[in-house]
């Protein structure tokens, strides 16, 4: 018999990558503070990408969940997460044409601030320090002020992800989310690459929006062709942060986290009798959870008996992480537990996290060929086993950045030191997430 859930009922359990911070009292004034502010985002809202993602259960839609590994301070402004956003809709365009379904667009956006870290402290120099996670919790410098938790941090990000929100909600009904106008921007990227087959793809979609607007759909006022549905997501790693933020619905019951429309859980958070596993049962926003190469079939199972019981489609998407090898390995049994035990999930592919390395000149980078092959093995994986691939998750920022080698522009890691931003792991630029979607579209032409 399981225990009964309440948003508090995590903080009895063992509980893994927290921050320690000196003043506990300074931690509370803060979560109470927090827990009188108002949901960053609302259960209708909730319900209707929970709606979506069971589309994508059922192989109806296709899931595109992409945006910074971890959200700075520094780094927030409207004209960078503009243009964020922006290649999220570019590459949703091709992927639709690319797979004649609906995407669902996710970003990593308004709360990715909290980072699990595989080691607790950095040594540099000989100076040991906390180790950075996210600005959620502590200051990237390198000084012990910088590296010292601080509650306050909470606020902050909390107020950040609210301006991200506003803005968002914005992009998404004004004018930036013009079918014809992504498609343009589209058409200019194809213009500088080499790749006739590019042109190809750009072309039959340029001649579906004429049919489209011949039929008398996209003319002005018309929504489907003026406005996307755009939802936020983010690692729910801090937990009190988290709690403070789950309310109950008021008009159909239920606890939501309304810091998000969905949350995941992280590859390193997601012990069976851990806390954050405890927190994510209790509400009812889809839960993404991410799968590494280790992960045993009945593990999942088990997993999904505690967050699903019902076997809602679209309440759990495993986001598999393993490298193109060790996926062809590992995911056709963990397909075939599924299959088995019948449960239903969204199978989505982050190429991102098993392909991270450093480069000589001491960048911590990803090969874009690496990220094209285990998305290939991916879609090849559930064709040969007739599942359906229904996501990809990736790290990605609108910014002309050099922090992924290869793509098109050839970046090198000699190049990586001219705009590496990253406050984490390296993110595909704008240029090579375009190029990314044309890819899956070329290949799932010839497969
Ligand atoms: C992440 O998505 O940034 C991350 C840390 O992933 P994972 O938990 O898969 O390592
Ligand atoms: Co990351």
């Amino acid at each position: 018999m399981q225990k009964q859930w309440n948003k508090n009922s995590w903080r009895t359990y063992p509980i893994s990558q927290q921050p320690i911070y000196d003043n506990k009292d300074h931690v509370k004034k803060v979560e109470s503070e927090i827990e009188k502010l108002p949901p960053l985002v609302f259960a209708e809202e909730v319900r209707n990408l929970k709606e979506k993602l069971a589309d994508v259960a059922e192989g109806k839609a296709f899931l595109l969940q992409g945006g910074d590994c971890a959200e700075s301070f520094s780094d927030f402004s409207a004209n960078n997460l503009r243009d964020s956003f922006k290649v999220l809709l570019q590459m949703s365009a091709i992927l639709t044409y690319a797979t004649s379904l609906p995407v669902i667009k996710v970003g990593r956006m308004a709360g990715q601030f909290a980072k699990p870290r595989s080691e607790d402290f950095e040594v540099k120099d000989g100076l040991k320090l906390p180790s950075y996670r996210g600005d959620i919790v502590n200051d990237i410098g390198f000084d012990e002020v910088a590296r010292k938790p601080d509650p306050e941090r909470m606020l902050k990000a909390y107020n950040q992800s609210a301006f991200t929100l506003n803005l968002l909600r914005a992009f998404a009904t004004g004018g930036l989310a013009n079918l014809e106008k992504v498609h343009k921007w589209n058409l200019d990227f194809v213009k500088q690459t080499t790749k006739s087959k590019f042109l190809e793809i750009a072309n039959g979609i340029s001649k579906a929006l004429d049919f489209m607007k011949a039929c008398g759909l996209g003319t002005k006022n018309n929504s489907e062709f003026e406005q996307v549905d755009f939802f936020t997501s983010h690692e729910a790693l801090l937990l009190n942060y988290e709690a403070c933020l789950t309310r109950t619905d008021s008009i159909m019951g239920g606890w939501f986290d309304c810091s998000a429309h969905m949350l995941w859980i992280g590859e390193r958070t997601r012990k069976l009798d851990e806390a954050h596993i405890e927190f994510m049962r209790g509400i009812e926003n889809p839960i993404g959870v991410k799968i590494g190469p280790k992960t045993d079939s009945d593990y999942v199972i088990d997993l999904i008996n505690k967050l699903n019981p019902k076997n809602i489609p679209g309440r759990i998407t495993l986001i598999t992480r393993m490298g193109s090898q060790n996926l062809r390995y590992n995911l056709p049994r963990l397909i075939k537990g599924i299959k088995d035990n019948k449960k239903k999930v969204i199978w989505s592919c982050d190429p991102m996290h098993a392909n991270t390395y450093k480069s000589d000149n001491g960048y911590k980078t990803r090969s874009f060929d690496r990220i094209i092959e285990e998305i290939e093995a991916f879609f090849l994986i559930h064709k040969q086993l007739d599942t359906f691939p229904g996501g990809i998750h990736l790290e990605i920022t609108g910014q002309n950045v050099t922090e992924c080698v290869g793509g098109e522009q050839e970046i090198k890691e000699e190049n990586l030191s001219d705009r590496y931003h990253t406050h984490c792991d390296p993110r595909l630029n704008a240029n090579q997430g375009v190029e990314l979607a044309f890819k899956i579209s070329e290949f799932l032409k010839t497969n």
